[in-house]
């Protein structure tokens, strides 16, 4: 039968500083359309999986977050965990679950934020792949074609035979490269994003991680017997106290070498910055994105501006800048330096 697994544990830091440690971007509603984002993902997957087998795995600060923003998930369907481990740990903690209770699960991990534009497109594709590990032990991950040198994102490079309809055979995988790698996989047009969006035979991924991740594997492995029963929460403290911090992507995506892609399009972004945001916002004359109430512009070219607030903002001279205002945070910063505001969140911490 198929699952999914919706991912929400994230902190989202590069969207600070509107998205912040108690309210990450996948309860928030980034683009102003109405619904957070793992509200939309919960509909988007609601429109062909039972709600009870939709799993929310996410850190315990957030179970109140999820309960409150998708009323219709049975309870015992959000997964708790006690610290952040990154994607590997919380695709193993759910997939020994999901074993336990059926060893042929087929289960689609997504991440809980990000924009899909065409959900019937989205659907297709879902069913499509759930059809495909049903009947192959691969990890097959979604594929969209990249229209920028993102250095946030990992690259798939496939083979140009199809293995069936629409899946090919991964050559390479590359976790987040660097400027200048990125540059030459796009330039080359033969390589696409990892859309995040893997899916699998629960067999399948279990095998991975114990191939490729064996210190985590051993790990659920020994205390299998107590998921699913009132001693869980205390065994996974336990594992989570010893596990290593490892991302899906750089502890199995890269190493494996049963990985498949589909190459999909139907309007995505993961919204993992400002620039990802600008790219889906509307924009004026001279390409700046500005919402709010405001703002003034002048003489300023391909700004995203966000300024929620009465306080009147004035910006002139910019150009591919990020201004976004909070209540209580200001930041401005180039638009080409977003992914190290990780860094500048931790600098501001030291230095408070
Ligand atoms: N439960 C849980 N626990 N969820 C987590 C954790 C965790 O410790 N860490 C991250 N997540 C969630 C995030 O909330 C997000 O929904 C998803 O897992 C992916 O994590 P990100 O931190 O957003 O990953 P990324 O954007 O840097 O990279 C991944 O996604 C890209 C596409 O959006 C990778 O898969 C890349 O290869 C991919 O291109
Ligand atoms: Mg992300």
């Amino acid at each position: 039968e198929a699952y999914v697994v919706i991912m929400a544990g994230g902190i989202g830091s590069r969207f600070w500083p509107m998205s912040r440690t108690h309210l990450p971007k996948q309860f928030l509603d980034i683009l102003n359309t109405g619904k957070s984002l793992i509200q939309w993902t919960y509909e988007r997957f609601s429109q062909f999986i039972t709600p009870d087998h939709i799993f929310v795995v996410t850190h315990q600060q957030y179970t109140g977050t999820v309960r409150e923003q998708l009323p219709e998930l049975p309870v015992q369907n959000i997964v708790a965990e006690p610290s952040r481990k990154n994607t590997a740990t919380c695709i193993a903690y759910i997939s020994y679950k999901i074993l336990r209770e059926d060893p042929s699960a087929n289960i689609i991990c997504a991440p809980a934020d990000h924009l899909i534009v065409d959900a019937t497109a989205f659907t297709k594709v879902c069913l499509e792949a759930l059809g495909f590990v049903k009947n192959h032990p691969a990890l097959l991950t979604l594929g969209i074609k990249p229209t920028r040198p993102d250095t946030g994102y990992g690259y798939i490079q496939y083979e140009t035979e199809a293995v069936s309809d629409n899946v090919y055979k991964v050559k390479t995988f590359t976790e987040k490269p660097n400027r200048e790698l990125a540059r030459t996989f796009m330039e080359s047009g033969d390589f696409l994003w990892n859309a995040g969006i893997f899916v699998w035979n629960v067999k399948s991924i279990v095998a991975a991680f114990r191939a490729h991740l064996p210190e985590i594997s051993e790990l659920f492995e020994a205390e299998q017997d107590k998921l699913n029963t009132p001693a869980e929460a205390e065994s996974i403290a336990f594992i989570y106290s010893q596990c290593t911090n490892v991302s899906i992507d750089y502890g199995i995506m890269e190493k494996a070498d049963n990985v498949y892609v589909i190459p999909a399009n139907f309007g995505w972004s993961d919204l993992g910055t400002w620039a990802s945001a600008y790219d889906n916002l509307e924009k004026d004359y001279l390409d700046n994105a500005v919402s709010g109430k405001n703002v003034v512009v002048i003489d300023a070219t391909k700004c995203m501006v966000s300024a929620p607030h009465d306080k009147l903002i004035v910006l002139q001279g910019l150009n591919d800048f990020i201004v976004i205002d909070t209540p209580d945070v200001l930041l401005i910063c180039r638009k080409e330096n977003e992914q190290q505001i990780k860094e500048y969140v931790a600098e501001v911490k030291r230095n408070k």
